[in-house]
């Protein structure tokens, strides 16, 4: 073939063939993003839009140098006027920065936003990582106390659960404020030292750059030397705890179950104090269906007021994969209520005027138009997974009377021209 889709994108198809394709099929995506809207405005929050490429600066300084997603994954171009850009790796710093730009502080209305968005990230091929891939995000701005981080991870273990999900686990940690990250990091740092040279090489570069991600390496060596490692919830000061307390004890009073895990650091360098990851086992290696935390501080970084802020993005294609793994109820295709055949110009004429005025009425139908034999547009018509299919030849232009044949049970009905005008939806 010429031309071939580049490497770690996908199409989204009204049909896969391939079982282990399904996840691609359009008709979910648009499902899965209805739930996340309908969760979304329930919970008070309105919708956001941003441009798919932003100054690079905007993530340098929001996500930080030393991630990965900085140095490693950006999709990063000069424009003809020698601007320096990048296709957007996440969403919240795009949406800090229209808040910020645009004062939204000034606007009851725009301080919980949500956003399905596709981010780009140069990642290495797998199962579950894709270059572009699409989340569902929300950002809520404007409080610093923990019933804003309980909002948010109930919004997202609802959208979870409405969409039937089961057994995810809410992975949950404070990493405290930056002071407190300051002196655990030290501590860390000493306690790693004498194994520095056991460390795996990826485990090396981050002792030095971010040593706090070191806790997300999959290496069996490194994981043995993590074993005896301080904890950073031993590092937190009287205030970080009291917030991290109160979100675990609002949890509790919502049932939403958690686990607390101290080793959860999460990959962006603007979270403080709470983050939390939710995870499902029906997953490979990539098993993060969603992840977020508390970023007080980056909106005043990015030239905005200093108000506290929390939230999270959700990954649209591991959630579709985990839904067809776990068999949960899924909405079927839509397809035509009616496909009408018809046999000669006449018919088509007379059709085609029908079908439009089925459409009109908010009826999904479909004409044959290829001209093909009969039994041809039958298969297309059975392919479309038609309900009714109604052959219009001669005899019924003559007779005025119409057959529909229900596909499924293979039952008919007669009906006049006037009657199937009438029609509508049982
Ligand atoms: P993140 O953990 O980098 O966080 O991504 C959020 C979710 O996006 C992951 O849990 C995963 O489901 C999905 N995801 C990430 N990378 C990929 C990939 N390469 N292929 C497929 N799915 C992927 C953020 O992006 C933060 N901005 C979330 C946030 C919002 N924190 C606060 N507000």
């Amino acid at each position: 073939m010429e031309y071939q889709i580049a490497k770690g994108v996908f199409d989204i198809l009204p049909e896969e063939n391939d079982p282990s394709d399904k996840w691609r099929e359009s008709h979910l995506w648009r499902y899965v993003e209805n739930i996340a809207q309908k969760t979304a405005e329930d919970f008070g929050f309105k919708e956001i839009r941003t441009p798919i490429f932003e100054r690079t600066e905007l993530f340098t300084r929001s996500v930080g140098e030393g991630t990965d997603i900085i140095s490693k994954e950006m999709y990063t171009f000069k424009d003809k006027g020698d601007r320096l850009l990048s296709l957007r790796p996440e969403g919240t710093a795009s949406v800090m920065r229209a808040f910020a730009e645009k004062k939204l502080h000034t606007k009851a209305s725009c301080h919980k936003l949500f956003y399905l968005f596709s981010m780009f990230r140069y990642e290495r091929q797998q199962a579950g990582r894709y270059r572009q891939h699409h989340q569902f995000g929300v950002e809520a701005l404007g409080h610093e106390s923990s019933f804003q981080d309980v909002e948010v991870i109930h919004l997202l273990v609802s959208f979870l659960a409405r969409l039937g999900i089961k057994d995810f686990v809410l992975k949950i940690n404070s990493i405290g404020d930056k002071e407190c990250r300051d002196n655990y990091r030290i501590a860390f740092k000493n306690y790693l030292h004498p194994f520095f040279k056991d460390l795996s090489e990826d485990s090396q570069i981050r002792f030095e750059i971010n040593p706090l991600r070191i806790w997300d390496s999959k290496n069996e060596k490194d994981q043995q030397i993590l074993e005896k490692a301080p904890s950073i919830l031993d590092y937190l000061d009287v205030s970080s705890q009291k917030h991290f307390q109160g979100v675990l004890s609002l949890l509790s009073d919502l049932n939403i179950s958690y686990v607390v895990d101290p080793k959860l650091v999460r990959g962006l360098d603007y979270y403080n104090k709470t983050v939390f990851e939710v995870t499902s086992s029906a997953l490979g290696a990539q098993n993060s269906l969603g992840g977020g935390g508390r970023y007080d501080g980056l909106l005043k970084k990015l030239g905005g007021p200093d108000l506290p802020s929390c939230g999270f993005g959700a990954g649209i294609e591991r959630i579709i994969q985990t839904m067809l793994a776990q068999n949960v109820n899924l909405p079927c295709p839509p397809f035509p209520q009616i496909f009408l055949i018809p046999l000669g110009d006449i018919a088509e004429n007379r059709g085609f005027k029908i079908i439009s005025d089925l459409r009109q009425k908010g009826i999904p139908c479909e004409i044959d138009l290829s001209r093909k034999k009969l039994r041809n547009a039958l298969r297309t018509a059975h392919e479309l997974k038609a309900r009714f299919v109604i052959i219009l030849g001669e005899e019924e232009l003559q007779s005025g009377t119409l057959e529909l044949k229900e596909m499924a049970t293979g039952q008919t009905k007669k009906m006049s021209f006037e009657d199937l005008e009438k029609w509508h939806i049982s």
